[in-house]
């Protein structure tokens, strides 16, 4: 069965066991693992060739345990920005040789822990270096165990992609080193010269709206910094490259474009010497993993019609499409609109002829509340069910509490050969007495301190 199929058949088992009749949290976010699965072989094999490779996904894009588990199965590392993320790609099983640690804002003590647990540390400024010195990182590490990976973050500063907010390698981003910047260069020379464990360099362009050979350019500039520096030890003291994650979802149909075969022959084309085994590889990717496996599934509240636009008032908003709700021209999403029972009704929005023109809207209370604007869709009724395909990275993994609305439940689900449904709870919805445990109420509050 295809990915298509399956998520329909998913959608349908979830309507018929009644999922959508609880008024508390009608609405739910579903992955599917044989998707991921897919993914995750696809990367490795377009990645495929002598010397060592490290492909970890990138916790932010799914900040839940489980479904981190299920790449560490699958052999891969995990990258993390947060103690918390730290925490989870711990629970979830990654051996800490497997997690690599990045953030612009790394305190002291976070640091220090990322050092004795042996992980990657990507370093992104010279302040933090000097942290680094002080903490002896020669020493702090278990010798019976494999020499981490540490080395700075580079900003290539090869240019900014289609959205600004996401690109990490314009000339004033936040993060790393900047290459181009005045004295870098011969900074980076002799900070490696007099430190032997710095082995690694590290670059990551940006996520969603890079063309890949803006993100094989940033690559391309590391590469040659990382040759310059061991030409000028003479001997190989950086062999391991960082090349971050990046790849851009299509969020306008149901075709995988790009593919990370194309991925890498666009790096290929721009570094030959990349993949001849030399170097050790590690890839940090987050949305081209997981977006096209997930989906929202939200029951339709009301339908009303307002200056000639049928406007469906469904469970699904900012709270789980906050970068959609903020930022719609940049993050558009494919409403699927499917009958209570979860037939399908229309299978993409924005058809032409398919209906009538139409918003679909969140709970929030804010007009900008809306998954999608002014598509054609066919009449709706309240008890319909919308799917919003391709929300598998950054959506339901990753909610805004606005409106004190609580995180919605997550389910992973495998379809049998005959049909079956298995369903894997990942996270369960939040009570309110959590939402309120939270907000300073009774059970959470510190209120001690606020006197
Ligand atoms: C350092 C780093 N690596 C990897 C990623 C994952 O990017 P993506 O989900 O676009 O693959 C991000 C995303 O922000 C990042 O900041």
């Amino acid at each position: 069965m295809e990915f298509v199929e399956r998520r329909a058949h998913a959608l349908e088992t979830l309507a018929a066991e009644g999922v959508f009749d609880n008024d508390d949290h009608p609405l739910i976010g579903v992955l599917d693992r044989q998707a991921v699965r897919d993914r995750v072989r696809e990367l490795q094999d377009a990645f495929g060739g002598p010397g060592r490779r490290l492909h970890t996904v990138a916790a932010k894009a799914a900040t839940l345990v489980p479904v981190l588990g299920w790449f560490a199965e699958a052999g891969m590392g995990c990258e993390v920005a947060s103690p918390g993320e730290l925490a989870m790609a711990l629970e979830a099983g990654f051996d800490p040789s497997r997690i690599v640690f990045d953030s612009p804002a790394k305190t002291r003590t976070e640091l220090r822990h990322a050092l004795e647990l042996g992980a990657d540390l990507n370093i992104d400024n010279v302040q933090e270096l000097e942290r680094i010195d002080y903490l002896r990182p020669d020493v702090a590490h278990d010798p019976a165990r494999p020499a981490p990976g540490i080395g700075f973050r580079i900003n290539p500063q090869t240019g900014a992609g289609s959205i600004e907010a996401m690109s990490t390698a314009s000339h004033t981003s936040k993060f790393g080193v900047g290459l181009a910047d005045p004295g870098t260069r011969e900074m980076l020379l002799q900070a490696y010269a007099a430190r032997p464990w710095l082995n690694q360099l590290h670059v990551h362009s940006g996520s969603q709206g890079m063309e890949l050979k803006q993100i094989a350019a940033g690559i391309a500039a590391v590469y040659e910094l990382a040759e310059e520096i061991n030409a000028r030890l003479g001997y190989r003291q950086v062999d391991r490259l960082d090349i971050g994650g990046g790849l851009p979802v299509n969020f306008a149909s149901e075709e995988t474009a790009p593919t990370f075969r194309e991925y890498r022959a666009a790096i290929e084309d721009a570094v030959p010497g990349l993949f001849d085994g030399r170097y050790a590889l590690t890839t940090e990717f987050g949305r081209s993993l997981l977006a096209k496996a997930g989906t929202i599934v939200a029951r339709v509240e009301y339908v009303k019609e307002i200056g000639g636009r049928q406007v469906l008032i469904t469970h699904a908003g900012a709270q789980v499409a906050t970068r959609t709700a903020f930022a719609p021209e940049s993050w558009p999403l494919r409403v699927g609109l499917h009958t209570p029972g979860g037939e399908l009704k229309d299978a993409g929005s924005g058809q032409e002829g398919a209906g009538l023109r139409s918003d679909v809207a969140g709970p929030c209370c804010f007009s900008g509340d809306l998954l999608t604007e002014d598509v054609e869709l066919p009449a709706a009724e309240p008890g319909d069910l919308v799917a919003v395909h391709d929300t598998g990275a950054y959506y339901f993994s990753t909610p805004f509490a606005y409106n004190a609305l609580p995180r919605p439940e997550v389910r992973g689900y495998e379809v049998d050969p005959d049909g079956g449904v298995r369903w894997e709870g990942i996270r369960r919805a939040q009570p309110v007495e959590e939402i309120l445990a939270e907000s300073g109420g009774a059970a959470g509050a510190p209120r001690a301190a606020h006197r």
